[in-house]
């Protein structure tokens, strides 16, 4: 069963911007694009990175370690659809950002 835990409020990530957060034993990167927020796994697929502290362009994330970008509304790698990283359902609620874990 899923388990919906508060991780943010609204004003810790303002549009335009990620963040790195924890909850329930994982690593998130939240983000905010133009006031929708949208989680992905915080780790990288690539070599563990940390995806919630990228820089965010639009809706692309680059992983500050080695340049891996993707969609942070779907998750999908960039450069091959095919990788598609795991992302997490959002909900906001008076002010507070949460997630579903499963
Ligand atoms: S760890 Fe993210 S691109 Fe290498």
């Amino acid at each position: 069963m899923a388990e919906r835990i508060r991780i943010a409020a609204v004003t810790d990530v303002p549009p335009g911007s990620g963040k790195e957060l924890t909850a329930g034993g994982r690593v998130i990167a939240l983000f905010n694009v133009d006031g929708e927020f949208h989680a992905l796994d915080g780790v990288c697929p690539h070599a563990g990175g940390p995806l919630g502290e990228g820089g965010l362009s639009g809706n692309i994330v680059t992983c500050p370690w080695h340049g891996w970008q993707f969609d942070v509304t779907t998750g999908t790698h960039c450069l091959n659809a095919n990788l598609v990283h795991a992302s997490l359902p959002i909900s906001v609620d008076g002010g507070e950002v949460y997630v579903e874990l499963p």
